[in-house]
């Protein structure tokens, strides 16, 4: 049991999912939205031109289950991330996020991602045009960005914090920062997630800085009481690898906020079936999406049984929800495992 701070009002601090390339895809979000009923949850980055000229059904593929949810965006062109912003708000997306952290070197032969930390003026034209184009919607979306602290070997703070005055001008409230900078040179993106140091003072500083915005921490926030610590700071905690591969504890991180009594997870999962049935009866394989829920006994006694069970047998033909059910078994016969 995790004694909160009273001090804070937890009610408006913010938990939220990452965007992560291949992984975040709307089966991933529907199962993570059961875990968690009141995180933010991102989509995978999609490039502005894939939205206007690629097959939107799949790029954007969404579930009415996953709201609040936002599309995350790449791309450097103001015009086409307007009217990539306009589709996506028009879809339904709560929110749309500008890609300004991505260090990948087909992402820095196109100019966005990360590269755009050196670009403020370009960065608050984007967001500029993105809001004007998202105003035409009934509901409010907000633009928003997830940048570094820097590039390679930046570490001025005036000129991280001239970034961000520049974008906020321009309309953008909210900043989740990935507090390390990115090498662009040298460094896989893999590693780009784990050598440059991290920084949190900086994004806590944000926060003193500028109390107006709302700032968003992520960055290598593994456990409960790291996630916890960060909302003493600042109003949001955004969690990547450790949700995908734990997404246990992003449930527990949201029924402490929330003040709900954890649910074990066996009846987390069974929640999904009625949209896995769903998908199956429109033709997707069962694989598609328990290959989100695989960690959903991490660190569990059952838990390699488990992963066992269905990374064998989805490759079956006909797998279904038994299979599913299976797994679970596998799980339950464990001894020691609460059900
Ligand atoms: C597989 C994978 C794909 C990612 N794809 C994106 C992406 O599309 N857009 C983005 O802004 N960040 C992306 N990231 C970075 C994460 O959003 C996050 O900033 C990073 O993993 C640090 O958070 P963490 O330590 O909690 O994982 C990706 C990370 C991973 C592991």
């Amino acid at each position: 049991m995790i004694l909160l701070d009273k001090a804070l009002n937890y009610n408006e601090k913010m938990i939220a999912v990452a965007p992560m390339m291949d992984w975040t895809d709307s089966h991933c979000r529907v199962f993570h939205r059961l875990l968690a009923p009141s995180a933010r949850l991102y989509s995978e980055m999609v490039h502005a031109n894939a939205v206007i000229h690629g097959d939107r059904a799949k790029l954007l593929a969404m579930d009415p289950v996953e709201h609040p949810v936002a599309l995350q965006l790449g791309g450097s062109e103001p015009a086409l991330l307007a009217q990539a912003a306009r589709i996506g708000a028009e879809h339904g997306f709560d929110e749309i996020n500008l890609n300004c952290g991505c260090p990948s070197d087909r992402v820095q032969a196109g100019r966005f991602g990360a590269c755009l930390m050196r670009e403020p003026a370009l960065v608050a034209a984007s967001v500029s045009a993105m809001i004007d184009a998202v105003e035409v919607s009934s509901r409010p979306v907000p633009v928003t960005v997830k940048c570094r602290l820097g590039v390679d070997d930046d570490h001025d703070w005036d000129r991280f914090l001239g970034f961000v005055d520049t974008v906020a001008a321009a309309g953008c409230g909210m900043f989740v920062v990935h507090a390390r900078n990115a090498w662009l040179k040298g460094l896989s993106p893999k590693e780009n997630r784990e050598v440059p140091p991290l920084r949190y003072d900086w994004a806590y500083r944000l926060k003193r800085e500028r109390p107006q915005l709302q700032v968003v921490v992520n960055g290598g926030i593994a456990s409960l009481p790291e996630a916890l610590g960060h909302l003493a700071h600042a109003d949001g905690a955004m969690l990547g690898r450790a949700a995908y591969h734990e997404p246990y504890l992003l449930h527990r991180l949201d029924a402490a906020l929330r003040g709900t009594p954890e649910q074990p997870r066996q009846a987390l999962l069974r929640a999904l079936r009625p949209y896995a049935e769903a998908q199956l009866a429109a033709g997707v394989p069962l694989r598609h999406i328990t290959r989100h829920v695989l960690g959903l006994f991490h660190a569990q006694p059952g838990g390699r049984a488990f992963r066992q069970v269905l990374s064998e047998g989805v490759h079956r033909p006909g797998a279904d929800w038994s299979l599913v059910e299976r797994a679970l078994a596998a799980t339950a016969g464990t001894p020691g495992l609460a059900a």
